[in-house]
């Protein structure tokens, strides 16, 4: 018998990767605002306490967000934007909810929440320290989720990327795609990130829910890639035959308005530690890319 869960966000680039993959083991129950009969605007706490109370979950995962960094560095500070309601609203309304059903909260945040100027992997002992809007409204989300009297899980994850296409597309396909079409930018040699593989991270998921894990836990890779070097890695793997320029962050930064985080590469050794599988390294997955 399929366990229920329930969702958010489950159509995004994350969530409906997971729903492909266990869509035999949950019955997702998805607090969805494209649904037509019963849309969900998770800002509405009468909404999502509705919900809950008549879901038989004992867990939520909490996957949506405003997304769009850039259009949230527009609206910094406006806490009647859209981010800051979908972002830290949205997410006390489902903390409190879960509160009330006591229900298990799964929280899905980013290593947008540091400031990006350590030169090593962070790690979950690191002060967050956001440096943009978007970044700032999910450290107050996790924040709420920190405080809440239900048991909590926080997975920070970073760039994430799918092995399939998807109709958003992610950082690889993007890099697939600027390639094909001779059309790439030069790539930062001193801008690191660590990417996420989605097929693994929904993995991640579903061993939150099996074990009942509670706590803060950084969930990408765990590796460290330059934007070139990461670039090179995917036109050289899948073959692809393009040439591929370096770039420097900083001319770029001199000329942006938009905060950007020269480092997001977070260590992973506190989750892989206790994981009962083992996750790709990033050359493999990027071995499984379709295009
Ligand atoms: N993508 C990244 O680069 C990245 C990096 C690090 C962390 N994350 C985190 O990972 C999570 C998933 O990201 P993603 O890229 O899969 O997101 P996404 O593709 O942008 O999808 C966001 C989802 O949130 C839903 N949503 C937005 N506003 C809503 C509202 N008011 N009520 C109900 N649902 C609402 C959307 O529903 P509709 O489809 O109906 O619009 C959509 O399904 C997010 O929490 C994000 O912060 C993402």
């Amino acid at each position: 018998m399929k366990n229920n869960l329930l969702t958010t966000g489950l159509n995004g680039l994350v969530g409906s990767h997971f729903a492909l993959d266990f869509h035999n083991t949950y019955e997702f129950d998805n607090l969805d605002l494209r649904d037509k009969n019963q849309p969900i605007d998770i800002t509405n706490y009468e909404q999502v306490l509705k919900r809950f109370q008549t879901s038989q979950a004992t867990h939520v995962i909490h996957l949506a967000a405003f997304t769009d960094v850039t259009g949230a560095w527009q609206q910094t500070d406006d806490k009647n934007g859209l981010t800051y309601r979908v972002n830290v609203v949205g997410t006390e309304n489902i903390v409190r909810a879960a509160e009330v059903t006591n229900k298990h909260i799964i929280y899905v945040s980013t290593a947008y929440v540091f400031d990006g100027e350590k030169k090593e992997l962070y790690t979950e002992q690191d002060q967050p320290n956001p440096i943009e809007w978007y970044g700032k409204t999910k450290w107050l989300a996790e924040e709420a989720v920190k405080k809440s009297t239900a048991p909590t899980t926080i997975l920070r994850i970073d760039q994430p990327f799918r092995s399939d296409q998807f109709e958003k597309i992610d950082t690889v396909h993007l890099i697939i795609k600027g390639i094909q079409e001779k059309i790439l930018h030069p790539q930062f040699t001193n801008h690191f990130f660590g990417p996420t593989y989605v097929n693994d991270f929904s993995k991640v998921l579903d061993f939150v829910i099996r074990t009942k894990l509670t706590g803060l836990y950084h969930a990408s890779s765990g590796e460290s890639w330059s934007d070139f070097e990461f670039a090179k890695l995917i036109n050289e793997a899948l073959q692809l035959g393009g040439e591929i320029k370096e770039g420097d962050l900083d001319a770029y930064l001199a000329k942006s308005e938009r905060p950007y985080q020269r480092n997001t590469a977070m260590d992973t050794t506190k989750l892989t530690k206790i994981l009962d599988f083992k996750q790709k390294t990033i050359e493999e997955a990027i071995g499984e890319v379709e295009f």
